[in-house]
C-alpha cells in the first residue's frame, strides 16, 4: 500500500478508515518531520486507539470519509483501508467524489481491493491508474494507485 508514496515530498497525507492504527503507525514511521497525517475513522473504539498514538503529526478525526474534503487540507496522498465495495453504493460514490475534491493536482489515492470491480470506474475518474497485486496479503489483494 505504501510503495507508491513518495514520503520525501509528501506534506499532507490522509488515511481513510484507519481502524486500530496498524497502517497509521507505518505511515508515521516513514513520514517527514514536517508532514501531517489526517486519520479519518467512524468507530469510537478505534478513534480512542488512534488518539492514544503519541505523535504531534497525527490528527485523528471521527467522521465519515464521505466528508473528507471538508475535514482536511488538500492532500498529496489519500491512503484508504476502507472496504469500498462492501459499503452502500451511494456511500462509496460519495467517498470517491470527496477524494477527488481533496487531492492536490497530481495527488494520488491508494486503495486496496479484493477484486478488479472498480478498475473501469477509477480509469474514468483519474488521469492515471496503476494496479498492483499483493499475494502475501490474506486474502491476496489488489492495490490501486490513482493519480488525479
Ligand atoms: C478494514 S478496516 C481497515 C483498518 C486499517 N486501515 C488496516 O488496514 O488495518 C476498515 C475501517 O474503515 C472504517 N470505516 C468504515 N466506513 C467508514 C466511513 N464511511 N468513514 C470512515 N471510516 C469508515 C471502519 O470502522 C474500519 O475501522
Amino acid at each position: 500500500m505504501l510503495k507508491p508514496v513518495d514520503f520525501s515530498k509528501a506534506k499532507v497525507i490522509v488515511e481513510l478508515g484507519s481502524g486500530d492504527g496498524c497502517m497509521t503507525k507505518k505511515i508515521l514511521a516513514k513520514m517527514r518531520k514536517d508532514a501531517k497525517l489526517y486519520a479519518i475513522e467512524l468507530q469510537s473504539d478505534f478513534v480512542k486507539m488512534l488518539k492514544a498514538i503519541d505523535d504531534k503529526r497525527l490528527v485523528v478525526i471521527q467522521d465519515t470519509a464521505e466528508r473528507t474534503h471538508s475535514l482536511t487540507p488538500k492532500a498529496d496522498y489519500i491512503i484508504s483501508g476502507l472496504p469500498l465495495t462492501s459499503l452502500p453504493k451511494r456511500v462509496g460514490e460519495n467517498i470517491i467524489q470527496s477524494v477527488l475534491k481533496t487531492l492536490k493536482p497530481n495527488g494520488s489515492y491508494i486503495q486496496f481491493q479484493y477484486t478488479l470491480i472498480s478498475y473501469k470506474k477509477f480509469k474514468e475518474l483519474f488521469s492515471d491508474v496503476k494496479l498492483s497485486f499483493t499475494p502475501l496479503n490474506f486474502p491476496p489483494a489488489f492495490v490501486y494507485a490513482c493519480t488525479k
